[in-house]
C-alpha cells in the first residue's frame, strides 16, 4: 500500500514536543512531591513508563487465578436452567442444543432441563417446609456475605500490586457478582422468608469491609470465604443444591489468593505481628462464634451438628490464616483448642447426654469432588 505523507511544520512540532516535556516534568514532579509527603499526588498505582501496574507483571498469580477462573468460568444459564439467567453465548447454546439432540427419548426426559416451575416443585417434593426454611436461613448467611465479598473484592482490586494480582482480583469481583445474583435467585425459588443479616453477621461483615488495605484479605479471603467454602462443601450434595459445587470451586480459589499474593509480596514482620492488626483480626473473627451458635437449630433441622461444622470451620480458617502470617493475639493451637473447650462447655450446658468430643477433628465437607478441591487448597504448595 502506498501512503502519501502530508507535510507538517517541523518547528511547530518541535515546539509542541518541548512544551509537553516541560509540563510533563512539572506535573509529575509536583505529584511526586505531594505523594512523598502523603498529601495525595498520583492516585493510580500505575507505572506508564514501564507499561505495568506498580508491582510489575507477576504472571504466575495471574495464571493461577485469572486464567484458571476463565477456564473454569461457569454460566448460570447452563448450570441453573431454572433461573432467569441468559448468560450463554450463541456457541454455548448451540453446544447445549447439540448435546440435547444426541440423546435418545428416554435420556432426554431423564435429563430434561428444569424450568423454574419444575425446580420449585422438586424442592417441595424433596423438603418439608421446615427444612426449606432452615436451608434458606443458613444459605442467606452466605447470600449476604456474597454482597460484601463483591464490595470488598472490588476495593482490594485497588490495594494489590502487580498486573497479575489485579487480573486475579478482577476475576474475583466478577465471580462474587455472579455468586450474589445466582444465590439470590436460588434462595427466592425456595419461596420462604429470606432473613436479614443477624447482628453478629452485620458486625463481622462491616468490620471486614472497614479493615485497612490488605488486612481485608484476612477478613474476606480467609474468614468469610473459609465460612463460604465450608457451607458450600456441607450442602452441595443436597437435592437441588448441586450448583453449590461450582460456588465451592470458586471459593476454594479465593481462599488460595492470599498465599499466592504474599508469595510475591510478602508481609513484613511488622505487618504480621503488629499488635493492633492482631487485635483487629481477632475482632473480625469473634462475631463468627455467636453466629455459629445462632444457626444450631437450622443445622439440626437438616441433620448436621453445628459444632462439628464449627470445629471443622475453625480448623480450616486457622490453617489459612497461619499459613500467610495473619496472626492473632493468641497462638493458633491455643486458640483452636480453647474454642474446642468452649464448644464442649456450651454443649454440656445445653444438651442432655452430651459426651465430650474433639470437634476440631470433624470434616463436614461431604462430596468426594469437594474434598479433592479442598485438599488442593490446603496442601502447602499451590
Ligand atoms: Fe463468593
Ligand atoms: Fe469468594
Amino acid at each position: 500500500m502506498k501512503i502519501e505523507p502530508l507535510e507538517v511544520n517541523q518547528r511547530v512540532t518541535e515546539a509542541n514536543k518541548l512544551i509537553e516535556g516541560v509540563v510533563n516534568r512539572l506535573v509529575r514532579n509536583f505529584d511526586g512531591a505531594l505523594g512523598r509527603v502523603h498529601l495525595g499526588g498520583r492516585k493510580a498505582p500505575y507505572n506508564d513508563l514501564e507499561y505495568e501496574f506498580i508491582g510489575g507483571a507477576k504472571d504466575s498469580i495471574r495464571e493461577k487465578h485469572y486464567d484458571k477462573s476463565m477456564r473454569l468460568l461457569w454460566k448460570a444459564e447452563e448450570h441453573a436452567p431454572w433461573s432467569s439467567f441468559k448468560d450463554c453465548t450463541n456457541d454455548e447454546k448451540l453446544l447445549l442444543k447439540m448435546s440435547d439432540e444426541s440423546l435418545n427419548e428416554e435420556e432426554r426426559s431423564e435429563l430434561k432441563r428444569i424450568t423454574s416451575k419444575q425446580y420449585r416443585a422438586m424442592l417441595d417434593r424433596e423438603y418439608t417446609p421446615e427444612q426449606k426454611q432452615a436451608i434458606v436461613n443458613i444459605l442467606s448467611l452466605i447470600g449476604h456475605g456474597e454482597a460484601y465479598a463483591w464490595l470488598v473484592s472490588s476495593e482490594v482490586l485497588n490495594d494489590v500490586k502487580s498486573t497479575g494480582a489485579r487480573a486475579a482480583l478482577t476475576m474475583q469481583v466478577l465471580e462474587e457478582a455472579k455468586h450474589f445474583v445466582v444465590l439470590r435467585e436460588l434462595l427466592m425459588a425456595f419461596d420462604c422468608e429470606i432473613p436479614r443479616m443477624s447482628a453478629w453477621e452485620y458486625v463481622l461483615l462491616e468490620r471486614v469491609y472497614k479493615a485497612k488495605g490488605l488486612e481485608k484479605l484476612f477478613g474476606m479471603n480467609v474468614l468469610v470465604e473459609g465460612l463460604a467454602l465450608s457451607l458450600f462443601g456441607l450442602m452441595s450434595n443436597m437435592p437441588g443444591l448441586e450448583i453449590l459445587k461450582l460456588f465451592h470451586r470458586d471459593e476454594s480459589r479465593h481462599t488460595a489468593l492470599p498465599v499466592n499474593y504474599f508469595r510475591e509480596f510478602p508481609m513484613s514482620r511488622w505487618q504480621k505481628h503488629n499488635p493492633i492488626a492482631r487485635a483487629q483480626r481477632l475482632g473480625q473473627l469473634l462475631p463468627a462464634l455467636p453466629l455459629i451458635a445462632q444457626i444450631e437449630a437450622d443445622m439440626a433441622v437438616i441433620g448436621f451438628d453445628v459444632f462439628d461444622f464449627g470445629g471443622s470451620l475453625i480448623r480450616k480458617i486457622s490453617f489459612l490464616a497461619e499459613r500467610v502470617g495473619f496472626y492473632t493475639p493468641v497462638p493458633a493451637d491455643l486458640f483452636t483448642s480453647s474454642l474446642n473447650e468452649l464448644f464442649n462447655l456450651y454443649c454440656r450446658l445445653t444438651r442432655s447426654d452430651f459426651e465430650r468430643r474433639n470437634f476440631l477433628e470433624a470434616e463436614m465437607t461431604q462430596g468426594e469432588e469437594e474434598l479433592r478441591v479442598e485438599e488442593e487448597v490446603f496442601s502447602a504448595s499451590l
